[in-house]
């Protein structure tokens, strides 16, 4: 495979030197610009020799709501006079540890919670040449309402089918029980299933999505961390009712401890008995692999990601075919988020009834979030599905750092938009938050005080989508750009009326032009966050726009002056 290849070289080398590719491509027979192409997608990789300490500062969301901006401007001052064959300080996309932001990578070690002080220390340990510390901050296993088994023996589901082989009365189980993907659109996972399961097709396959990219989202790295058993006891079941024989466990590369563990379950299941040949001496075969993702936001994309595995650019493909169809190497493939794999053996082991009463209000289930941003406990919390975000606001996560007050929300990061504080009350479920005009997504609720400019906001969420965007189609990869170049003059303020009126009617038509025509979700939902300000926050824009104010302070200053590039720039 060329990123384990890749990997070698870089590893090796600290990059990838055009001498030691050229050797590839001889020795793989594979074209050097193959081989370039793939080299030059992944942020992982590095064309060019990195300098000593390698600093990016995670500028999403959930960073930027503290502090990330004034970090990366303040270490820039720090180290204003080494060269940069010493120190790079520049900007990354989420780093999966928005519940302890402000988030700073160095040298691929993943640092929370960051000062410039500790940074600038780590930094100047590296410049010396000594290893960056290895960083391991989740401890323990939580014991989780989801669990089925608790201290009992786990895998009793599969060890029930091994032996009743009842494979439609699972799908007919998942049915009853409405479980929906939990990796942001909401499909039906039994349908899926029962689609891959009529494939006439001998080679099936089964992925596990643990790619969880886009700001806010932790609630992943929290199953995998304290129920890894599920999430794999979940792609088991679906091998053995679709006929799949293969599955695979696609996870971001900054997820190592998340990795580690569940190569240990994995190693556990097969000394068990239940991965591999003959699965607990019956006639059924599933073997499992994990596969670390050379990164991006993109990867997450259901067809992106399958493209990742095959070792080529992560692009989505045109939809239809579907993955359920033609996935994996163009063979019938069921996808799930971690989450919807970890639901199986819930469902299963405590029954239909069970599931339906876990819920509030009507809804189905118990539910991860990741709450983060302004939130006084941030985390990841387990709660009834239909739960009202106040509760899981000012319950679970604490209420509002600092005693301020709450002035919106996103219910999923980016995609989700933001909502008003007056709309707190809507309940965590999929119909109740598309009827509020935004979606349960992947459960990344990310809190704003009343101190956040909420056009600010907009702008850091389409920068995010402008930075990710795969470049493959063309409304995507044009309008995210030109959306973000408009929203950086509105902050800049000092626009005729004429002007503004005119800005608004062209971001309607982009708005409309990238929903109906881009090739994936993400070009489709760029709009999102910029629409919703529009409609909540109305005023607070036309102060910028029109009177050259930003309401809360943050759009005017030099500081916001000072870090135009990062808020704004070139991409990182
Ligand atoms: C840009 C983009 C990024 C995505 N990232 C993720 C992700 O990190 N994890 C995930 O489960 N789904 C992600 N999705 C959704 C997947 O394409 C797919 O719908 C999902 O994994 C299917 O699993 P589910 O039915 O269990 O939700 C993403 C979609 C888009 C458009
Ligand atoms: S919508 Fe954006 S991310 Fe998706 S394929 Fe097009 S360019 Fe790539
Ligand atoms: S780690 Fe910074 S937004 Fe997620």
């Amino acid at each position: 495979m060329i990123f384990d290849d890749l990997r070698a070289i870089q590893l090796r080398y600290g990059f990838l030197p055009k001498a030691e590719l050229e050797a590839f491509s001889q020795r793989s027979q594979t074209p050097l610009y193959q081989i370039h192409s793939v080299a030059s997608f992944y942020p992982h990789f590095q064309l060019t020799p990195p300098p000593k300490a390698d600093v990016r500062v995670c500028a999403d969301m959930s960073c930027h709501l503290n502090g990330a901006c004034e970090l990366r401007a303040e270490l820039e001052q720090r180290f204003a006079k080494s060269p940069p064959t010493d120190v790079l300080i520049r900007d990354v996309s989420c780093l999966g540890r928005c519940d302890h932001a402000p988030a700073v990578s160095i040298n691929d070690e993943i640092f929370t919670s960051v000062t410039a002080a500790s940074a600038e220390a780590i930094a100047r340990s590296a410049i010396l040449g000594k290893e960056v510390p290895e960083t391991d901050p989740e401890s323990g296993r939580v014991r989780c309402a989801s669990d089925p088994y608790g201290d009992g023996e786990e895998y009793g589901v599969v060890r029930k089918l091994a032996a009743t082989k009842d494979w439609e009365g699972v799908l007919a189980e998942l049915k009853a029980s409405e479980l929906r993907g939990m990796g942001g659109a909401g499909f039906p996972t039994s349908m899926k299933w029962s689609l891959v399961r009529k494939e006439p097709s001998a080679e099936k396959y089964v992925v596990c999505n643990a790619d969880e990219s886009e700001p806010g989202t932790i609630k992943d790295r929290f199953i995998m961390t304290h129920l890894p058993h599920l999430v794999v006891e979940g792609m088991i079941v679906a091998g053995l009712v679709t006929g799949a024989k293969k599955g695979i466990l696609y996870i971001r590369h900054e997820y190592r401890l998340q990795e580690e563990i569940l190569g240990e379950e994995l190693r556990r299941c097969y000394h068990e008995g239940l991965l591999g040949k003959n699965i607990l001496k019956s006639d059924l075969t599933f073997d499992l692999e994990i596969f670390v993702s050379p990164g991006g936001y993109i990867c997450g994309e259901e067809t992106a990601l399958i493209e990742a595995i095959e070792g080529k650019r992560a692009e989505p493909r045109n939809k239809p075919p579907f993955p359920v169809q033609a996935g994996l190497w163009q063979k019938p493939t069921v996808l799930n988020n971690v989450e919807t794999f970890a639901n199986v053996p819930q469902i299963l082991a405590r029954g239909v009834e069970w599931y339906k009463t876990q819920g509030v209000s009507g809804s189905r289930g118990l539910k991860f979030v990741g709450v983060s941003g302004h939130a006084a406990k941030p985390g990841v919390f387990e709660v009834p599905m239909g739960t009202p975000m106040r509760e899981v606001l000012f319950k679970h996560a604490g209420g509002i750092r600092g005693g301020r007050q709450l002035k919106a929300f996103a219910p999923s990061g980016p995609s989700s938009g933001y909502l008003p504080a007056s709309m707190v009350d809507v309940r965590l479920d999929f119909k109740a938050l598309a009827d509020a005009g935004s979606m349960l997504g992947s459960g990344a609720i990310v809190v704003c005080d009343d101190t956040t400019c909420m056009l600010d906001m907009a702008l850091n969420a389409v920068r995010f989508y402008r930075n990710e965007s795969c470049g493959k189609c063309v409304p995507c990869r044009v309008g995210s750009q030109k959306m973000t170049d408009l929203l950086v003059r509105w902050t800049h303020g000092g626009l005729a009326e004429k002007q503004y009126r005119a800005d608004l009617a062209l971001i309607d038509e982009l708005c409309q032009a990238m929903s109906l025509t881009s090739i994936c979700g993400l070009g489709q939902i760029v709009p999102a966050p910029v629409l919703s300000v529009l409609k909540y926050f109305r005023e607070e824009i036309d102060a910028h726009v029109l009177k050259g104010v930003c309401p809360s302070g943050i759009c005017f200053t030099a500081a916001a002056r000072a870090g135009e590039t990062s808020r704004v720039g070139i991409r990182p």
